[in-house]
C-alpha cells in the first residue's frame, strides 16, 4: 500500500451526517487522521466562509471537531482566483500527493445525487462530462448561473472505491433512472469504476422508487 488514505469528499447537504458521525469521539479517536489526505470532490466558487462553500459545510461537521495535520487537508479553493485557473492549482495540487503516472487513484470517493442527475458538480448539458485529459476542470452552470469546479469523470471513475450517498423522497424519481443504465444526459449514471468498488447507500425514502 501507499501508506495514506486519500479520500475526495462530497458536499451538499447529505453527507454532513456522515461527515457529524466521523467526528463523534467514538469514531475519531479510532481513525488514523495523521494518514489521511483530504480533498473535495468539487467546489462551489464562493468564499471558504459562505454557507454555500463545501469546505464550510466539511470545517464545521468535521475538520472542527478532529485533529488532522492541517498539511492533509486540501481545500479547492473556488473563490479569490479564476475558476479555470483555481481547477489547474487543484490538478497539481493532487497530482503533487497521489503522484500518479496519469489519472490519479484516490482509494474512495463520495458522491451524491442531484435531483437532475448531476453529481460532484459534473451537471447535465456541460463540457465537463466530455473531459478526458484534464483531471479537474471549471464548468459554467447555466442553471445556477455560476461557475463550479469538479473532478472528472477518468478521475472519479479511477477510484479504489466509491461510495454514493443519496437520501430524500426527492430523489425518489431520479435514482432509478440512473441505476437502469448509463446515459451521457444523467452523469451519476456515467460513474462507472474501471478497476474499484462502486456502492449506493441510499435512505428509503430515495429508495421509494426502486423495486426492492
Ligand atoms: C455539491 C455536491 C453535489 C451534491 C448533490 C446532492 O457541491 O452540491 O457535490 O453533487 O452531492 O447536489 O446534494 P444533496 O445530497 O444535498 O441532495
Amino acid at each position: 500500500m501507499h501508506g495514506y488514505f486519500a479520500v475526495a469528499l462530497s458536499g451538499g447537504s447529505t453527507p454532513a451526517a456522515l461527515y457529524a458521525l466521523l467526528a463523534d469521539n467514538a469514531y475519531s479517536c479510532r481513525l488514523p487522521w495523521d494518514k489521511t489526505q483530504l480533498f473535495w470532490g468539487d467546489e462551489r466558487c464562493v468564499p471558504k466562509q459562505s454557507p454555500n462553500s463545501n469546505y464550510h459545510m466539511v470545517h464545521n461537521a468535521l475538520l472542527s471537531k478532529i485533529s488532522i495535520p492541517s498539511e492533509n487537508v486540501h481545500p479547492l479553493v473556488g473563490q479569490d482566483q479564476d475558476p479555470l485557473q483555481a481547477a489547474t492549482q487543484y490538478a497539481s495540487t493532487i497530482c503533487s500527493v497521489l503522484k500518479p503516472e496519469k489519472y490519479p487513484r484516490f482509494d474512495l470517493i463520495l458522491l451524491g445525487l442531484g435531483i437532475d442527475g448531476h453529481t460532484a458538480s459534473l451537471f447535465p448539458g456541460t463540457t465537463a462530462l466530455a473531459e478526458t485529459s484534464k483531471l479537474v476542470v471549471a464548468t459554467y452552470v447555466d442553471r445556477l448561473k455560476s461557475y463550479r469546479i469538479t473532478l472528472t469523470l477518468p478521475v472519479i471513475n479511477n477510484a479504489r472505491n466509491l461510495i454514493f450517498l443519496v437520501s430524500g423522497a426527492n430523489k425518489q424519481e431520479i435514482l432509478p433512472t440512473v441505476l437502469a443504465a448509463p446515459n451521457m444526459a444523467l452523469p451519476a449514471s456515467l460513474i462507472l469504476p474501471t478497476n474499484g468498488n462502486l456502492e449506493w447507500i441510499v435512505d428509503e425514502a430515495a429508495a421509494g422508487g426502486l423495486n426492492l
